[in-house]
């Protein structure tokens, strides 16, 4: 199979864990004969510094052309004081914008032996597998405008949400509770938002066209209090976007760390952009420490749902889980004992087992 592949590194750590999944999708490529070509582009604050703009115009039309994209992360204490539309977080919104994805899946599975990691209670985090379907491209962070007001001394953000914007979101939810335990909790604040009433609304009339999944709906407050109290209660969560983004950076506790997190961004049609849940970690960028395993498992993501190459998915997905297991964890990770790895050496672990194991097979 021949793909092609635009890259978005981006800041801090972005570039570091991107390289490791470029060289973890040339050894698939290799093991199973594929030919995937790269090519890299500029967004968020390295595109500020080169070209003026968080999401240069060169960037959007390679992404428009590629078979699917990968981006790193984005930001960094360099550019938190540029105004508005000169802040790297811009281009990651105005590229998910552009490019519709508006269905942003974050699976969250503790590995066996890290299960300890967490800083919960290992009988807590036990038999946690769950899903959060993220709307992206509404509500907060797409509200018109967003503006200043009295003299900069009031601010105004809009939390807007159409029907059709709620339906398209929904569905995907519902279908991917269909496939996995058929268990869908929706998450709202509709006890004070009218957003949330009519993204209720919407939940109820779906469920009928897809009677052989159970429904819940949870309040925001409440479902924070659950996920970390008892976390295998749920299987697919549907939130709005801010929601969403808090929600999943909550839930990465459960594996032990944010740097475990893999995400999809998806437009109607399949096509994808992959991105870790984590962002640019400018605390430890340039350290060769960064936890490669978000980006190698969002590369798996885009196999699976962009190209559907389950198999070379399934295979890095469980080399990285025997790596995990078999005590190779870098800092982020709390475990006890095992060995700690940078960034290089993980990755390295992780492409020495693929090619043994298909070696073996
Ligand atoms: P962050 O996710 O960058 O970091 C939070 C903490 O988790 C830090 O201590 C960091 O070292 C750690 N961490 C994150 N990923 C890690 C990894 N792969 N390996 C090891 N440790 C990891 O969040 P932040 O510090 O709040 O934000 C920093 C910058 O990143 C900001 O500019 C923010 O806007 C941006 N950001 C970007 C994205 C994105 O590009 N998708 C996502 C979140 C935040
Ligand atoms: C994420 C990030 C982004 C978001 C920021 C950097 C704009 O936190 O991808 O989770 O809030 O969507
Ligand atoms: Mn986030």
């Amino acid at each position: 199979m021949k793909k092609h592949i635009v890259m978005l590194p981006g800041d801090g750590i972005g570039p570091e864990v991107m390289d490791s999944a470029k060289m973890v999708l040339n050894t698939i490529a290799e093991e199973f004969s594929h030919s995937f070509t790269f090519e890299s582009q500029d967004i968020g604050g390295i595109a500020i510094d080169r070209q003026g703009t968080p999401l240069p115009a060169e960037t959007s039309a390679a992404c428009k052309k590629a078979d699917a994209v990968l981006l790193g992360a984005v930001g960094g204490p360099k550019w938190d004081s540029n105004p508005s539309h000169l802040r790297p977080e811009r281009g990651l919104l105005g590229i998910r914008k552009e490019l519709g994805l508006f269905a942003n899946l974050r699976p969250i599975k503790g590995f066996e032996k890290l299960l300890h990691a967490s800083p919960l209670k290992e009988e807590v985090v036990k038999g946690s597998d769950l899903l959060i379907v993220r709307e992206l491209t509404g509500g907060l962070y797409f509200g018109t405008p967003s503006e200043r007001r009295d003299n900069g001394q009031s601010a105004v953000d809009t939390l807007f949400y159409s029907r059709a914007e709620i339906e398209r979101i929904v569905d995907k939810a519902f279908q991917c509770a269909k496939q996995r335990r058929g268990q869908l909790t929706s998450v709202d604040k509709a006890n004070v938002l009218e957003s949330s009433k009519l993204w209720r609304e919407v939940v109820e009339e779906k469920r009928q066209q897809y009677p052989d999944v159970a429904v819940e709906h949870v309040l925001v407050d409440a479902a924070a209090m659950k996920l970390i109290t008892n976390p295998s209660q749920f299987d697919v969560i549907v939130t709005e976007n801010m929601f969403g983004d808090i929600l999943s950076d909550e839930a990465s506790v459960l594996t032990g760390s944010l740097g475990m997190l893999p995400s999809a961004s998806l437009r109607e049609d399949g096509f994808g952009l992959y991105e870790p849940v984590h962002g640019s970690a400018p605390d430890i960028a340039g350290k060769g420490t960064a936890n490669p395993v978000a980006m190698i498992l969002s590369a798996a993501m885009m196999l699976r749902h962009s190209f559907g190459l389950n198999e070379e998915a399934n295979v890095i997905e469980e080399t990285v889980e025997s790596i995990l297991n078999g005590g190779f964890h870098t800092a982020d990770i709390k475990a006890a004992g095992g060995q700690k790895v940078g960034t290089k050496e993980m990755t390295q672990k992780i492409i020495d087992s693929i090619k043994t194991r298909n070696a073996a097979n």
